[in-house]
């Protein structure tokens, strides 16, 4: 390529023009990412990109509010800059309740990239609910039980007044006719002369309750070890819908695990108290359910001191996998490139968590049927394409119409120990 030509100085003018534009995009979407990671190591115990109030306030707009030099210094050393008597800046720390904004180890360079982030976040916007079929499956079936319960208690009711009926009726005539009062019949034979009376009623009633059982009992053997909806009552009445959805708090900062291992993991206590030690009560419990993460740690809340009686959070686990199946979280999350909400459902939604797939061998395997790989520009296969030849580099890199079970996601030692 041409790029730099000499005839003329207007093209070179434009070529090293264009060159510079063309850097300059480049390093500003570099920052704009890096902004978003620096701002997830510094700044997201605290604050929030949007306009909700974590431990600090939102960040939405200080980038517009304060010169650009103030922000330098109150990020860099909001103490020293209260101390100095700077009058924005303690405006600031008292409008928040006098909560000290430690000192951040960021630069100014750094500080522009988080700004730049916070400058272009967008909250994220509610998924649709997912999963209302599976609660409506679950109402029919639970349907057809009472259904049939109610049937069969219907039944034996008015074969109990259809008897003593018959039995005043006898009763009276055998009375009218001076005959001996007849004996009350019991309940056995009086439905063994009923059904005896009825016998097409009752052969077809028989079918029918035959064929609902049936079905009933197909649906559970079938779905032995499925489930799916599972909602088991936690410990703490923790809420995704709470930190996830309405405070933004990214998955990674508590399930960071999933990124790079097998598991995703629960967080420990300790990780709750990076905002707990601030937070003290919640908008729908008070102190009670925040109480609990304090007495898990034997942690005081007023003197912010812990003591040596703690004992671990006992969550209770969702989702269960048996043990001769092996799942791996950084080979779908990382590599894979997909996301939670695939396999979980809309979590940021969840007050209480829930099983959101049936995590059948059907539902893993369907999937790697039907799901492209994502192999260009993924670091994970540069090693598999070395050894890759010539013909099949084509289809796999450029075309990009591998599934993963044509890579040999289907077979069985993949998934089973
Ligand atoms: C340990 C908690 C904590 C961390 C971490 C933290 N902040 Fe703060 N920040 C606060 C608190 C609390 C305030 C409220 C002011 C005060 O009381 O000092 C605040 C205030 C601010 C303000 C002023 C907001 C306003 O609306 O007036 C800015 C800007 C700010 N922080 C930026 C940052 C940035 C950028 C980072 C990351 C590099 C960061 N903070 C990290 C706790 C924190
Ligand atoms: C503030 C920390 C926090 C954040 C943020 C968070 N989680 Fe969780 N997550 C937890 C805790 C604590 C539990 C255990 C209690 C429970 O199951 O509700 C949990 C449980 C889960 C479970 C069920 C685990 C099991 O027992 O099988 C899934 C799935 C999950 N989280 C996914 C997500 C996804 C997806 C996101 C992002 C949308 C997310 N979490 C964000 C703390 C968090
Ligand atoms: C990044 C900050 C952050 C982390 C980490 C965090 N929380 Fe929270 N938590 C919040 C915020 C913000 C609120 C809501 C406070 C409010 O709205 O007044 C909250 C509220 C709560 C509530 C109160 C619910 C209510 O409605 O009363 C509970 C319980 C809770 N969190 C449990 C946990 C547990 C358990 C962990 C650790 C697994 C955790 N939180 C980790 C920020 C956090
Ligand atoms: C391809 C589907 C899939 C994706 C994508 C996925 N998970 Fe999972 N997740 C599972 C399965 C399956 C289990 C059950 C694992 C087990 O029982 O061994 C699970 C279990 C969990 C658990 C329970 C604790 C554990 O590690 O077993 C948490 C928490 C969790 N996932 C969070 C996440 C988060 C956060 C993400 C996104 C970063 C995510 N998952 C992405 C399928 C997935
Ligand atoms: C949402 C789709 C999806 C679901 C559901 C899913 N997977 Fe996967 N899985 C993938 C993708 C995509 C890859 C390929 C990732 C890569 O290596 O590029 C993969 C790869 C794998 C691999 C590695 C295969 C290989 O050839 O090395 C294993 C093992 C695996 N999955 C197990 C499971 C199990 C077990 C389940 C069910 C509990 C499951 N997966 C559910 C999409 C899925
Ligand atoms: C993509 C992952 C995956 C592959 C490939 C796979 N399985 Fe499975 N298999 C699973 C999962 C997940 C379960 C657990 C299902 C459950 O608990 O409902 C399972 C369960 C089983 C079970 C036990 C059934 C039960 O009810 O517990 C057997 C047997 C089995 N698989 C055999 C095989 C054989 C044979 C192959 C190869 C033809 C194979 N699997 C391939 C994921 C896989």
């Amino acid at each position: 390529m041409n790029v730099i030509s000499f005839k003329k100085p207007t093209t070179y003018f434009l070529s090293l023009f264009s060159l510079l534009l063309a850097f300059s995009v480049s390093t500003s979407t570099l920052q704009a990412q890096d902004g978003e990671k620096l701002f997830k190591s510094y700044c997201a115990s605290c604050h929030s990109p949007g306009s909700n109030q974590l431990v600090g306030p939102g960040l939405a707009g200080v980038y517009d509010k304060y010169e650009r030099e103030w922000l330098y210094k109150w990020i860099k050393n909001s103490k020293a800059l209260i101390a100095s008597g700077d009058e924005q800046a303690i405006t600031v720390y008292e409008q928040y309740a006098k909560v000290e904004m430690p000192a951040q180890p960021v630069t100014n360079v750094q500080i522009d990239a988080i700004m730049d982030y916070v400058a272009a976040y967008i909250p994220p916007v509610k998924e649709v609910p997912g999963g209302g079929d599976v609660a409506m499956a679950e109402e029919s079936s639970e349907m057809s039980g009472y259904t049939i319960a109610g049937i069969i208690v219907l039944f034996l009711i008015l074969v109990i007044i259809l008897r003593k009926v018959q039995y005043i009726f006898t009763a009276a005539k055998a009375r009218d006719a001076g005959e001996e009062m007849p004996e009350e019949t019991t309940m056995t034979q009086a439905l063994l002369i009923t059904v005896a009376n009825n016998k097409t009623v009752f052969a077809l009633l028989g079918i029918v309750c035959l064929a609902l059982f049936a079905k009933g009992g197909w649906d559970s053997a079938f779905g032995v070890g499925v489930f799916q909806g599972y909602e088991p009552e936690q410990p703490i009445k923790f809420s995704h819908k709470l930190h996830a959805g309405t405070n933004g708090i990214d998955c990674n900062y508590c399930h960071n695990s999933a990124s790079y291992s097998k598991t995703a993991g629960i967080p420990s206590p300790n990780l709750c108290m990076n905002c707990h030690t601030y937070i003290q009560e919640g908008p729908e419990y008070g102190k009670e359910e925040i109480g609990k993460i304090y007495a898990a740690l034997d942690f005081d809340p007023v003197t912010k001191t812990y003591g040596p009686n703690q004992k671990p959070i006992k969550w209770v686990k969702v989702h269960n996998l048996p043990d001769h199946v092996y799942f791996n979280h950084s080979q779908h999350v990382t590599v894979g490139k997909i996301a939670c909400q695939k396999c979980h459902g809309p979590v940021e939604e969840y007050t209480v968590g829930k099983q959101h797939a049936e995590l059948t061998m059907g539902w893993c395997i369907n999937c790697h049927r039907e799901t492209k790989v994502q192999m260009a520009g993924n670091g994970y296969y540069d090693e598999i394409h070395e050894r890759l030849p010539e013909e099949l580099k084509k289809q796999y890199l450029e075309d990009g119409t591998i599934t993963v079970s044509e890579l040999g996601g289907i077979e069985c030692g993949k998934c089973h120990y």
